[in-house]
């Protein structure tokens, strides 16, 4: 099903097929790292929705799963790394195996801070699953587990990343056309 975002995209870099087949692939490993844990999946509102939606039903397990809201961008597109909580936990994060679920690490700087912020509840665990990976974030001090795809320095849209909160509900991932902009 296309919907009319599409016509806005420059290049598809992702399809809804690759997507979900690499997702199953993170899966597989997480469901062998977890195995006879308890499992605590912290989604990064708004963008890691769908990821979260998909990861969370191809684990063949029980999982919980809660939610946090953090701003880090002050007014430009630039991560700024101070970051606000706009919703917090609403589980207690004590002894608890927590994996964080994220759409794209750009900088990082959200990340960082975020992981500083939930290690210091007392966790038995925090680790990192992103479906995208931006090349700066590579050189993070922080360890990131899983990571679906590393993809080239340009903005992408599409299954839950938005651009001026629009293209989100797009099932495939790209760029978007230079039109949209001017
Ligand atoms: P970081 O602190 O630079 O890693 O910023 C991460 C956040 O910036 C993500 O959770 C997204 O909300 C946003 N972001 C970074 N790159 C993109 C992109 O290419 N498209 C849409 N949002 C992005």
């Amino acid at each position: 099903m296309h919907v009319e975002g599409d016509l806005d995209l420059d290049q598809t870099l992702y399809t809804e097929e690759q997507i979900v087949t690499r997702l199953k692939e993170m899966e597989t490993q997480i469901q062998t790292d977890y195995e006879g844990k308890y499992l605590l999946l912290v989604g990064v509102l708004k963008g890691a929705v769908m990821v979260m939606a998909d990861l969370a039903r191809s684990l063949d397990r029980h999982v919980e799963m809660d939610w946090m809201a953090v701003s880090s961008y002050g007014s430009g597109t630039q991560s700024s790394g101070v970051v606000r909580i706009l919703k917090d936990l609403d589980t207690d994060l004590n002894d608890r195996h927590v994996l964080i679920v994220e759409d794209i690490i750009d900088t990082g700087l959200t990340l960082s801070w975020l992981i500083t912020n939930l290690r210091s509840r007392g966790p038995a665990s925090v680790e990192i699953a992103t479906l995208l990976r931006k090349p700066e974030a590579q050189r993070m001090d922080v360890e990131v587990k899983y990571v679906g795809f590393d993809i080239p320095n340009a903005f992408v849209v599409g299954y839950g990343l938005d651009y001026n909160e629009r293209y989100r509900n797009l099932r495939c991932i790209g760029t978007l056309s230079p039109h949209v902009y001017s």
